[in-house]
């Protein structure tokens, strides 16, 4: 055995100095975040419970049974704001209201006191970078004229030419096309993504004191975490001249040096924000979503900051033992290094599921693989799911906290046939037709499999769900003790019993392609991604994500064995 790998402590142990915040963190009430199961809900695509084909509050509210039976320590849920859903609710006309659509805010507190009753914390969406151009002070300052305090709450700037009637610079956005619009004089408005959602300035106080507010606004509702969109971006500069494209993709920038993004100043934004979560006993949560280099997450993960950060490290790699043990020793030193806990994922809202991503040949273009409506190349999609089940145990495993994606427990592929007159995703249109973006993972759940709409709605679902869903639903996996359901609910509550100090010991000498470490207490995870059968090491069987053969762990299979009292 080598390699004893000890993941942040909790800032209570480390810090004396921050007085009563850091006292409180101590009784265990304020550290729950570091080693939960969080379960994403995204919302319309969940539950319908009005029959307008579009997931609701009262949808969740509805299968709180099911999250509770699976296990989950929080639910963190897309955004439910009213939107005009030209980005998924993404785009968000106002972020301290429900979407009618979805529901009330009524219905929201039923949600949450439904959760807590179940003992399941809820986490928020907070999409800072951008509203939707139908926010209210979006429309004012398209009305107010350019210089005006109604503009600068937004990034407008002017554009190039006599008349400003080129785009003040050649950026592109994230969805495809330009990233400015034209608001007809003479000055633009910066998107980063698609061209409803205006970027905010977040050097203008107002909007900084706007946001405060929403957080708080949602914390005093018993809102007990927040995941915050594209963290990395609110800071910009966006001095004149004006960089072009080509100078910002230079990849020879120094750290902090972006005008767009990963900015130093970006951190004033989140000590603010984590004085009011601090303010609160226990202290609100929150995890970043920040696309930055490994060793600059540390600052959007540390106790000073929004406290943790998404990895998301795995889920961008191939199924491969040597890949897999250096990414968990990355992220476990660079948990280390925050005073954070690590995150892993394997799926989510944006990527194809990772049943299908194992389905595939190592090494696929995914893009190109959707455009092809999934058949180039033919997936595996029995593989897929064995190996899918068996980086799932693999990851419920490890230190830290493991986020799950709607539909992950029932071990639900990728919908990449999504006819294109249904898509919704604003990349396929931005991209002119060459990225087919990302519904194929967010199609409506099957619950029931003899129900109208699988169980999903009594009206028609948003986005159509394929027959082969029948076979997954909810209801059919029930009984069967080797459906995945069964597996993901087995796996919960084994963690939950085994759950060790955040430290990790590398077991070698395994097999070829078998990556293996024990947990404090007796704890044993063996994940073989190799090709042959491997004996399994001693210890007392406790989880397997597939059938075992006698003592011998076949390929894409992941085992959890005890030792000592933790078997008793
Ligand atoms: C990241 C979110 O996960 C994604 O769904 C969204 O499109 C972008 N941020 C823009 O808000």
């Amino acid at each position: 055995m080598t390699d004893v790998l000890e993941a942040g402590s909790a800032p209570a142990a480390q810090d004396s100095t921050q007085g009563s915040t850091r006292d409180r963190r101590e009784d265990g009430a304020a550290t729950w975040w570091r080693q939960a199961v969080v379960y994403q809900v995204y919302p319309r695509s969940f539950a319908d419970a009005d029959g307008d084909g579009l997931g609701d509050l009262a949808g969740v509210t509805a299968h709180v049974p099911h999250l509770a039976r699976l296990g989950v320590d929080a639910v963190w849920l897309s955004p439910f704001y009213p939107s005009q859903l030209a980005d998924g609710g993404y785009d968000v006309d106002d972020h301290r209201a429900v979407d009618p659509r979805l529901g009330t805010l009524e219905q929201f507190d039923e949600m949450v006191a439904a959760l807590h009753g179940a003992g399941i914390k809820v986490v928020v969406d907070i999409v800072p970078n951008h509203s939707s151009d139908q926010h209210r002070w979006f429309r004012e300052a398209l009305a107010a004229a350019p210089g005006s305090p109604e503009r600068d709450r937004y990034v407008f700037a002017r554009g190039r030419g006599e008349r400003g009637e080129l785009p003040p610079s050649d950026w592109t956005a994230v969805f495809g096309g330009p990233a400015w619009e034209h608001v007809g004089d003479g000055e633009w408005y910066l998107h980063m993504f698609a061209p409803e959602q205006p970027d905010w300035n977040w050097a203008n106080r107002e909007v900084r004191d706007d946001f405060l507010r929403t957080l708080r606004f949602w914390a005093d509702r018993g809102v007990d975490g927040f995941r915050v969109d594209v963290a990395h971006a609110l800071a910009k500069d966006m001095s004149l001249p004006l960089p072009t494209a080509a100078e910002l993709a230079a990849d020879d920038l120094p750290d902090g040096a972006h005008r767009l993004t990963d900015r130093d100043e970006v951190h004033e934004i989140y000590r603010e924000w984590r004085e009011l979560f601090d303010s609160y006993d226990p202290p609100r949560t929150a995890v970043a979503e920040a696309w930055v280099p490994a060793h600059r997450r540390a600052r959007y993960a540390s106790p000073e900051g929004l406290g943790q950060a998404f990895n998301f490290d795995l889920l961008q790699a191939d199924p491969d033992a040597a890949t897999f043990r250096r990414i968990v020793d990355d992220n476990l030193r660079l948990a280390r290094e925050s005073g954070a806990s690590s995150t892993w994922v394997l799926s989510n809202h944006d990527v194809v599921r990772h049943a299908t991503r194992y389905a595939l040949p190592a090494g696929t273009d995914l893009r190109t693989w959707l455009l092809s409506g999934g058949t180039d190349p033919a997936p595996d999609l029995a593989r897929g799911l064995r190996l899918a089940r068996a980086a799932t145990a693999f990851v419920l495993a490890l230190p830290g906290s493991a986020y799950l994606y709607q539909g992950e427990e029932l071990g639900l592929p990728e919908v990449a046939d999504l006819p294109a007159d249904v898509l919704q995703d604003p990349t396929w249109v931005r991209s002119a037709g060459e990225d087919k973006g990302r519904d194929g993972c967010r199609v409506p759940l099957p619950w029931s499999a003899a129900a109208p709409a699988l169980g999903f709605s009594s009206g028609t679902p948003h986005l159509p769900q394929p027959e082969r869903f029948a076979g997954l639903a909810a209801d059919v996996q029930e009984g069967d003790p080797s459906s995945t359901l069964s597996f993901y609910r087995e796996a919960l509550a084994v963690r939950r019993r085994l759950r060790a100090e955040e430290e990790l010991t590398w077991v070698d000498g395994t097999g070829d392609g078998v990556v293996a470490f024990t947990r404090p207490g007796g704890w044993t995870c063996v994940t073989n991604l190799g090709d042959e059968g491997v004996e399994l090491p001693g210890g007392t069987v406790v989880l397997t994500s597939g059938p075992l053969d006698g003592r011998t762990l076949p390929p894409a299979t992941t085992a959890w064995l005890v030792t000592g009292t933790a078997a008793r």
